[in-house]
């Protein structure tokens, strides 16, 4: 994040962390990828340095003084996030935006307690910063007109392509991926061999199957982001009993492709407990479908984003969902996906090229 606000905006960027080793080894890394942009002749030295001269490192927040935006992306954890931004509050200028980089925290909670709570406002990356294009922009309930107007001109000048979303669990790309991870995990929780519920989702040509991206998320954090989800919705969202194991066992990699195939880890095998009550691919995708239909139907009843072709926009863009496929809810219309679980289609008829 430091190097592409250092990039695009040519602004001096100050990184702050818990002490000196971190901004360190935060400030080794964006000189470095500087350093490799340099040996790819995408930079000349001249700008290399410049690039590098822009971004520094301090412990204290003292160093946000005379900052015009500050961007926090500490652990995604309420009482921290409130924490350093209680903080930053202390030091910066009145009209200094706050904004957060938090994937599934209501910002309004994180805004509560501040004697600014207007100025407060989304800001979510998808990993990897420099490549996603998609920036969530979150209006929390205090948020004000300046303030958003703010992030969507500084999106802009990052060259992101920002949707504006409402402050609900985990927005839009998060929402959806996690619905769709716990049917597959839980799938496979109840009997569904690993392969099968695996190559499911093959016909619709994501970019990794769930396991790959469940395995690229970490399982520690993918079992956290679904605990927020299922504390928020119970019914729909699932805490998988074997990702807890893994994650309890301390396990970062849940599979291996030693054998020239993907399959289960040995030893995370070992802990996996499953039912017997297998799926087939088929059933799996179309438990998975329709889960996704039922979700993107919920977020535009709810309001999360103003029309299904902003859901469109940022699966697209933050999540990977094929081109080719004119985005999600075209796909589920296409398909008979929506009509069978909404009994409605998300797009009239010319839309998209649907038939
Ligand atoms: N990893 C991703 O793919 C991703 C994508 C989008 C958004 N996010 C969000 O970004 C945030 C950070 O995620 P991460 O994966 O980089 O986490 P991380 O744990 O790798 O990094 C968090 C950093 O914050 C620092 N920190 C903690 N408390 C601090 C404090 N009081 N003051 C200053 N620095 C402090 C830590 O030392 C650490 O360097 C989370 O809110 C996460 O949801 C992560």
């Amino acid at each position: 994040m430091a190097l592409l606000f250092a990039q695009r905006l040519q602004v001096p960027v100050v990184m702050t962390d818990l002490d000196q080793a971190r901004v360190d080894k935060g400030l080794a890394y964006a000189h470095a990828e500087i350093d490799k942009m340099a040996a790819k002749g995408r930079v000349n030295g001249d700008k290399a340095n410049r690039l590098k001269g822009l971004i520094t490192g301090s412990v204290t927040k003292e160093a946000f003084a005379d900052a015009d935006f500050v961007i926090e992306a500490v652990f995604e954890d309420m009482k921290v996030k409130q924490q350093v931004f209680a903080e930053v509050e202390q030091v910066v200028r009145e009209d200094c935006v706050l904004a957060t980089n938090t994937s599934s925290l209501s910002v309004t909670e994180m805004a509560s307690g501040l004697k600014h709570p207007e100025r407060v406002v989304g800001f979510h990356f998808f990993n990897p910063v420099a490549v996603m294009p998609l920036l969530e922009i979150v209006r929390a309930e205090q948020t004000d007109d300046p303030t958003l107007a703010t992030a969507f001109v500084v999106g802009k000048s990052l060259k992101k392509s920002s949707v504006l979303v409402k402050d609900a669990p985990a927005f839009v790309v998060n929402r959806l991926l996690t619905r769709f991870l716990g049917e597959v995990t839980t799938a496979y929780d109840e009997g569904t061999p690993f392969e099968v519920a695996d190559r499911a989702l093959d016909p619709l040509g994501l970019p990794m199957s769930p396991f790959t991206l469940l395995q690229l998320v970490g399982p520690a954090v993918a079992y956290h982001v679904s605990e927020t989800m299922h504390e928020a919705y119970p019914d729909r969202f699932y805490v998988s009993a074997n990702l807890k194991k893994i994650v309890e066992a301390g396990k970062t990699a849940i599979w291996t492709y030693d054998s020239g195939t993907p399959e289960i880890d040995p030893e995370v095998a070992e802990l996996f407990e499953q039912g017997d009550a297998p799926l087939s691919e088929e059933q799996v995708r179309d438990r998975a479908l329709t889960a996704l239909a039922q979700e993107t139907q919920l977020m535009l009843d709810e309001g999360v984003v103003a029309e299904a072709q902003d859901i469109d926009l940022c699966m697209l863009l933050g999540a990977g969902w094929p081109f080719h496929l004119g985005g999600i809810t075209p796909y589920l219309d296409r398909s008979g996906v929506s009509e069978k679980v909404n009994g409605k289609r998300f797009l009239p008829a010319g839309v998209a090229s649907l038939p």
